[in-house]
């Protein structure tokens, strides 16, 4: 594609599920690909704005680093760094905090969403969306894969760029949104949610480690409905949809494909097949995630390495920054 850098970042949540897997880190092993420059950033300040045990926080961020190399991230391809170890985010995010208003973060939907959860959000889950436009910004990142739920987020993002750019002189591009083409993976106990690690239903999510015979058992127990026949229609059939969502997904495979694979199955049989897929699919991720699991010092020097390679990035543009606001 010629040009371009690539930002994304992703939330130190441990061990990512299916749904991140196919929804968002499948395309980042692509866009490595394709793009001369790319970042990715285990995001840990953004983990921070509700409460995290500490040495939990720790041990999450190298899950996450063992999980995106499992799954494909190329340190040779791809920076991938630990946000917080590059300070200049946090500087950036300052500055461009003073050229946001109120009003501009308070209609942000995440904010609506999670500070009704805990009654009240603390000022870095209000602001959290101007970390990210920081994020993203201080590579001037032209390309930000992202899901729909941050479209609105990267918005703001596009508006600092503007906003800083008319204030103090051109210096950044606006990122534009990837977005991912993948159907969205459902709670296999509801398939009018999405698959998510906040699911308190253990049966609901599969984690990319989960072993063999839970995939099995998770898939079994999916939610279906009383048609034997599988067809793909995500309205009135969600539940077999979703089961076709992810064995076309996992076997690289279009939905007609799935669909045609699973003529003279019952949905019960067919759930064998999804199952099967799955687990040729996650079975080289997990076990690669445990042998990078247990070389820890192995992975905190990986990291260190992409940290120093961002804050190369990262220092000349904050100078230039830091410069045209008159410091
Ligand atoms: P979660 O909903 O489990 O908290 P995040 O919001 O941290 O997941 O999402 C991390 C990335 O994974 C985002 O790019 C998001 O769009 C993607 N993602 C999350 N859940 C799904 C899903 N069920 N299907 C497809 N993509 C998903
Ligand atoms: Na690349």
């Amino acid at each position: 594609t010629g040009g371009g850098l690539v930002f994304s970042g992703i939330q130190p949540t441990g061990v990512p599920h299916l749904g991140n897997y196919l929804g968002a880190l499948v395309n980042w092993v692509a866009l490595q690909n394709q793009y001369p420059s790319v970042l990715y950033s285990i995001v840990d300040m953004h983990s921070i704005t509700q409460p995290q045990d500490p040495a939990q926080l720790r041990n999450n961020i190298l899950d996450m680093a063992a999980s995106l190399l499992a799954c494909g991230i190329n340190p040779e391809k791809a920076i991938l760094f630990q946000q917080s170890q590059v300070s200049e985010h946090a500087e950036l995010s300052w500055i461009l905090s003073c050229l946001t208003s109120m009003p501009r973060l308070r209609h942000l939907p995440q904010w609506k969403m999670k500070s009704k959860q805990k009654n009240e959000g603390s000022v870095g889950l209000y602001t959290y969306p101007v970390l990210q436009a920081a994020d993203i910004l201080l590579y001037k990142s032209t390309h930000v894969p992202v899901g729909e739920d941050q479209v609105q987020h990267l918005e703001l993002a596009q508006d600092l760029a503007r906003i800083f750019n008319n204030r103090y002189g051109g210096l950044f591009p606006e990122p534009r949104a990837l977005l991912s083409s993948t159907q969205k993976v459902k709670s296999l106990r509801d398939p009018s949610a999405k698959m998510s690690k906040s699911d308190p239903q253990a049966m609901a999510t599969i984690s990319i480690t989960d072993p063999p015979d839970d995939v099995a058992l998770k898939i079994r127990r999916a939610v279906t409905d009383f048609t034997s026949e599988v067809t793909f229609d995500p309205e009135t059939r969600p539940g077999v949809s979703n089961l076709v969502t992810i064995h076309a997904a996992v076997a690289a495979i279009s939905v007609e494909e799935a669909v045609l694979q699973a003529k003279g199955l019952d949905t019960g049989a067919y759930k064998t097949l999804v199952s099967e897929a799955v687990i040729q699919r996650l079975t080289p991720i997990r076990e690669e995630i445990q042998r990078l699991r247990s070389d820890r010092a192995h992975l905190e020097a990986l990291l260190a390495r992409g940290n120093s390679s961002a804050r190369e990035l990262a220092a000349p543009v904050l100078a230039e920054v830091r410069h045209r606001v008159g410091f």
